[in-house]
Formats: structure tokens, C-alpha cells, sequence
């Protein structure tokens, strides 16, 4: 067996993610094939809880910037896709045929974020494998019903996240990861200790950017940038509000 890593395995290792694009167009036709592809992937019993809505008019676009806090990318890509966990279209086929639909739940929900989200993520992979540069654009959670009115969204059908992708205007550069034996347990769970999180944490904490990141925010530690500027309480507070609006389970 090949241990070495195989040309996709370093391919993926390079990846990085695409906020700005060149004007090349991306046609109609490469889009669906990419997104035809990407329906092969992997999905709970085969029953495919998601939809994707494309998103490639100017006037849209424009709109769909502003609920994603203005992010440039959302118009500056060719295509925006909105990935959606959707447990209406097979609700309403069980309903056409007498059968008992029992995914109006959070059981039901979380099985089609699963599905959304591999759907997404392979066409993530095999849009990057064509040359194309994707973002995704969580911003989405921050406003639902936001998306929900610009996207004509019916119950039953919950916005996730949105894909931008386009042409990459020049290669990405790839971000670090940690390292993998803090994302890899072998066997059963190895809680790490205080020793081993410092060690995961080492390289990016001592990365040029980290100094940046901490002085240009008024911090102490490369953490409270991420926790309490990045990604504070009070937004994912307000993301559950949101999720609790929305849901209604
Ligand atoms: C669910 C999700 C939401 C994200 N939301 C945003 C976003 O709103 N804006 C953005 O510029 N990048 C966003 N990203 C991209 C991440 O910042 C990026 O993947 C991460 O920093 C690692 O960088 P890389 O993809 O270049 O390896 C998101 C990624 C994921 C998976």
C-alpha cells in the first residue's frame, strides 16, 4: 500500500480558501456539473435532506451582501450558493403517499445539517479540483430570517451557510492546522492535558500574526481574540435566539 501522500492528498493539504476573484466567468453548465458531482456524495439513507439555491444575478447578490455583513466577496464571486438543511421536500413526498413523516424534530433537523453539510463540502472539493476557489460565509446564522425572505425559503427548509466561488484572482495560501494528534485519538478519547493543549497550541501562538492579532485588539492571549473578539458570547447567544425563532420545535 502507498503510504506516501498521493497528489490529491498534497492537493488538499495546499488548499486554502478564495475571498477574491477574477472576472473569468464560470458557466452555467460547469457549475451544474460540479454540483451533479457533489449529489454523489454520502447522504442519510439516501433521502438527500438538502437544497442548494444559486445565487448569480447582480441585484440578488447585492442584496445577499448586506446579510452577510457586507462581506466583498458576495459580489465579487461569479456564484453564491446557499446551502440549506431541507426537510420539506421529503416530508412532502411521505405526505403524498401516506407515509408518516417523523423528521418535523431536532432529530430530523440535525440529520439534514449532516446532509447539507457534506453535500457542501464535496462540492467545495471537486470545485477546487476544477480550479475554481470557494469561501464558505457563515454569516448566515445571524440572520435567518433574513435569508429566509430574500431566498423565498417555505418551512421546513433552514439557510446554513453560503459558498462563494469563482475563479481565484491568485493562489491561496494555505492556513496552518493543528497538529493532527490534536484532532486524532486513537482508539478511545485521550484527554489531553494542560501540557499537551499548550503544545497544540504552541506554533500558533507564536506565529508573527498572533503578536499582530493580540496588540491590534488590546489583548493578552491569542484566545481571547478568538473567544471574546471573534467569536463572542453575545453572537452565539444571539445565534440560539435566532435558531430558537426559527426552529420552533
Ligand atoms: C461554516 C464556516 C463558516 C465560515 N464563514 C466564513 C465567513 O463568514 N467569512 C470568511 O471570510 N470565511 C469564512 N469561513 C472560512 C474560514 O475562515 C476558513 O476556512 C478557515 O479560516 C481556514 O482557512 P482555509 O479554508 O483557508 O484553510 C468559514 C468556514 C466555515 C467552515
Amino acid at each position: 500500500m502507498n503510504t506516501k501522500p498521493t497528489n490529491v492528498a498534497a492537493r488538499f493539504a495546499a488548499r486554502g480558501s478564495v475571498r477574491v476573484f477574477s472576472d473569468k466567468p464560470l458557466e452555467n453548465n460547469v457549475l451544474d456539473n460540479i454540483l451533479a458531482a457533489a449529489s454523489h456524495a454520502p447522504t442519510t439513507g439516501n433521502m438527500q435532506l438538502y437544497s442548494v439555491v444559486v445565487s448569480r444575478r447582480p441585484e440578488a447578490l447585492g442584496q445577499l451582501r448586506k446579510l452577510h455583513q457586507g462581506q466583498p466577496c458576495v459580489t465579487g464571486c461569479q456564484a453564491l450558493l446557499t446551502f440549506c438543511a431541507d426537510l420539506r421536500r421529503f416530508s412532502r413526498w411521505c405526505e403524498l403517499r401516506k407515509a408518516d413523516c417523523g423528521f418535523d424534530n431536532a432529530g430530523g433537523m440535525m440529520t439534514a445539517v449532516v446532509d447539507a453539510t457534506i453535500f457542501a463540502q464535496q462540492f467545495v472539493a471537486v470545485a477546487e479540483e476544477c480550479g475554481l476557489g470557494t469561501v464558505y460565509l457563515g454569516t448566515v446564522m445571524y440572520d435567518l430570517q433574513g435569508f429566509r425572505r430574500q431566498l423565498e425559503l417555505p418551512e421546513g427548509v433552514m439557510p446554513l451557510f453560503s459558498i462563494a466561488v469563482g475563479y481565484p484572482a491568485a493562489q491561496p495560501q494555505p492556513s496552518d492546522r493543528l497538529p493532527l494528534e490534536a484532532v486524532v485519538h486513537r482508539e478511545s478519547y485521550a484527554d489531553p492535558s494542560d501540557a499537551d493543549i499548550e503544545a497544540f497550541y504552541a506554533a500558533r501562538e507564536s506565529a508573527p500574526e498572533a503578536a499582530r492579532f493580540i496588540a491590534e485588539n488590546n489583548k493578552e492571549t491569542l484566545a481571547q481574540v478568538f473567544a471574546e473578539v471573534r467569536y463572542p458570547r453575545s453572537v452565539n447567544m444571539a445565534v440560539t435566539e435566532g435558531l430558537k425563532d426559527f426552529l420552533h420545535f
